[in-house]
């Protein structure tokens, strides 16, 4: 965010400012940890096609439809909502939906987010060493109890120093510097794993999809995986298009983002399924895949444990980013009518998402791994209940309120904002917010849950 505009509020600089703050939130674990461990637990390529459709035919659209609503309101989301619709204050629903997520995301993100950070660590103390990280590295560390509240708690607190700092810019910047390198990183690891022998088992897996492995359950997970990539349905997005300055083009930036992004996520899994199949491992790894293989990728290079530190570093700065953005969510709230202070807004969340964070972190271990809610673990309810619930929920209101509650005009008037976009845009945008999203979501969400059959 480098300038403030007419109303005080903050705003990035220019077009490139918010095509690298939009991306540096969707880019992070999304693409390299959540994106393989559930292609790798829903059959593969079929599970890749369903989640690539739903990028374009329903992310792509309610991310156009966030930044519109949020630059045209430039309100953080609940207030954005609460009024964007003349006399239907209601739909702050969505915003209020939106904070529950945040927190729920949160609290398992930091969890992982404190895994990356931990590999960078022992990673390096075993580059010291001259040796490879060790077998178990993995279970020891997310099975554990005060080494990943530790670790979950420095990432919170850093998280929640960096926003009540306000230094986001400078995180901006870091993340423009080094999102380049992760990349050029993610293709060395490829490179690598594609020439191991019997690494093309992966390709096969990754690309050729069996379509007999889509199931109601699949469709949910692909749903909700591309809503979780591109910081969907819970008013990031709003709140970083509130933003956006009124030149931005917003149809032709977010399919830009969408389209990094999904680059990054390919590549990942172009790194991670050859070298499962060459390694002789199981797709289906669980959250452990990323950091099980990796370290396995880079141990087969010379200078791997190096490489390896690197590649967290890397991770680490692309999930920071992220988790600013969920963040930004309750905190622009708060600060928003000026009641309280960004820094205490920034404690209070940090704070609140560590006690639910500790649910998730000790669902892991011993201590509360036999306790089951809805037959799941609080780690992974947290994540079933945001990705396959809110998230779709939240984005089929978006898209009803941009495509049917707005009004033709004031969407296509911010669409064109500052700069002459074609005609035919409007057109199929909200043909999409119309139709398209909404139908898909509906049948995929009644379907997935038993309450249609298709
Ligand atoms: N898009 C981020 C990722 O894929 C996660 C995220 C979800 C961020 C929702 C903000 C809001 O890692």
């Amino acid at each position: 965010m480098t300038s403030t505009n007419k109303k005080g509020r903050d705003a990035f600089a220019s077009g490139l400012g918010a095509f690298a703050a939009t991306l540096g939130s969707a880019i992070g674990l999304g693409n390299i940890w959540k994106f393989p461990f559930l292609t790798g637990s829903n059959g593969g390529a079929a599970f890749v096609l369903a989640y690539l459709l739903s990028v374009v035919l329903v992310g792509l659209p309610v991310l156009v439809a966030e930044h519109l609503i949020g630059r045209k309101m430039r309100l953080d989301a609940v207030h954005a909502y609460g009024a964007v619709v003349p006399k239907q204050g209601i739909w702050a629903a969505i915003g209020w939906a939106g904070l529950l997520s945040a927190f729920l995301i949160m609290a398992f993100y930091t969890d992982v987010a404190g895994w990356v950070f931990a590999y960078v660590f022992k990673s390096a103390v075993a580059a010291f060493g001259g040796k490879a990280l060790g077998a178990g590295t993995f279970s020891s560390l997310a099975g554990g109890t005060w080494e990943p509240l530790a670790w979950q708690a420095g990432v919170l607190a850093m998280t929640s120093a960096i926003i009540a700092l306000g230094v986001s810019r400078g995180i901006e910047k870091a993340t423009k510097a080094l999102m380049p390198l992760l990349l050029i990183l993610l293709v060395i690891c490829d490179i690598r794993a594609l020439t191991l022998p019997g690494a093309f088992a992966g390709v096969d897996y990754l690309f050729k999809p069996d379509l007999s492995k889509i199931t109601g359950s699949v469709l949910i997970a692909a749903l909700g995986l591309s809503f979780f990539k591109l910081s969907l349905g819970m008013g990031t997005m709003t709140t970083y298009g509130s933003y956006l300055p009124d030149g931005t083009r917003i149809a032709p930036n977010a399919v830009r983002v969408a389209l990094a992004d999904t680059i990054v996520s390919l590549l990942a899994g172009l790194a991670i399924f050859p070298a499962v199949f060459a390694f002789g491992g199981q797709p289906a790894g669980g959250p452990g895949l990323l950091f099980n293989t990796i370290p396995l990728i880079f141990s087969r290079m010379p200078g791997g444990a190096f490489f390896t530190t690197i590649f967290f570093v890397l991770a680490s700065v692309a999930t920071i980013g992220a988790m600013v953005s969920l963040i930004e969510v309750p905190v622009a709230w708060m600060v928003e009518k000026g009641r309280v202070k960004r820094p205490v807004a920034a404690c209070l969340t940090g704070t609140a998402m560590f006690a639910l964070g500790t649910l998730a972190t000790l669902s892991q271990s011993a201590v509360l791994g036999s306790v089951r809610l809805f037959g799941k673990g609080f780690f992974d309810l947290f994540d079933f209940v945001s990705s396959n619930v809110l998230l779709p929920i939240g984005a089929l209101a978006i898209a009803v309120v941009a495509g049917w509650l707005l009004g033709r005009k004031p969407f296509e008037a911010e669409l064109r904002k500052g700069h002459a976009a074609q005609p035919w845009h409007t057109k199929v945008i909200l043909a999409f917010l119309r139709f398209v999203a909404p139908v898909l979501i509906l049948v995929i969400l009644l379907n997935g849950f038993g309450i249609i059959r298709l």
